[in-house]
């Protein structure tokens, strides 16, 4: 039996604004395993970053639990909860969130240099990556010198050079043409069998969600298998 990565149980979530009230998550439940690849679709607004920021730990449900590796990850304190982010878990977001100041090499070696790695081992790290996106003749750009979809495969890099047990994105080729989409997702299925990297992915490429084990669609608060 391969090992439980990450698992919903029952998460709730709601957002207040003034006298209104969104329900945005009514109970959501998911088991993912080592390897495994899921796609999430659904409509806009529908609540699928919100999902991705409980199973990333960047934000707490009202209720239920996110466990991550078998350990309770929701109930922890934000401390502990960045620490199991750093060393388990991958984050491409909807809008990069690239370092401006940095470079790519250097944003590619953020999450090695916070595992304590030197800065020339988190570099060629880094290199290798940002190779395998496309991108080895871009390591010296910053984030304004790059194109948007090339800022996106930067993140896509940065998100994996740690080799996390999860990685989790957010729309990850929105921005992509055809053979780089294609191209990351080779990496993904890759770095599956290498690895036993799992992935959560939030796409509306229909293609991309199909290239995953599994799929579901995120409609009225609740995750809903796609068939
Ligand atoms: N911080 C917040 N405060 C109040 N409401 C919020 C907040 N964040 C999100 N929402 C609301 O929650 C709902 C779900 O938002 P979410 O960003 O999760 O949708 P989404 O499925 O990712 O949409 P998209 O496909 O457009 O990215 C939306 O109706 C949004 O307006
Ligand atoms: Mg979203």
């Amino acid at each position: 039996m391969t090992q439980l990565v990450l698992e919903c149980r029952n998460i709730k979530k709601c957002y207040a604004e003034g006298p209104q009230r969104v329900e945005v998550l009514r109970g959501v439940e998911l088991q993912l395993h080592a390897s495994e690849s899921i796609a999430i679709v659904g409509a806009s607004g529908s609540g699928k970053s919100t999902l991705l920021n409980m199973l990333g730990g960047l934000d707490k449900p009202d209720d239920g639990e996110v466990r991550l590796l078998d350990k309770a990850f929701s109930d922890c304190n934000e401390n502990v909860r960045g620490d199991l982010r750093n060393q388990y878990l991958g984050f491409v977001y909807q809008f990069h969130h690239l370092l401006p100041e940095f470079t790519a090499i250097e944003n590619v070696s953020m999450p090695l240099l916070i595992r304590g790695l030197s800065r020339k081992a988190a570099a060629v790290e880094a290199m290798g990556l940002l190779e395998r996106v496309g991108l080895q003749a871009r390591g010296l750009h910053k984030p304004a010198e790059l194109s948007g979809g090339e800022r996106q495969r930067v993140a896509i890099a940065r998100a994996l050079v740690n080799k996390p047990a999860c990685v989790l994105m957010d729309e990850p080729t929105g921005n992509l043409d055809e053979d780089n989409a294609e191209a990351i997702q080779k990496l993904m299925l890759d770095l599956s069998k290498q690895s036993q990297t799992a992935f959560v992915v939030v796409t509306h490429d229909q293609q991309l969600a199909r290239k995953m084990h599994r799929c579901f669609r995120l409609d009225h608060g609740k995750l809903e298998p796609q068939l």
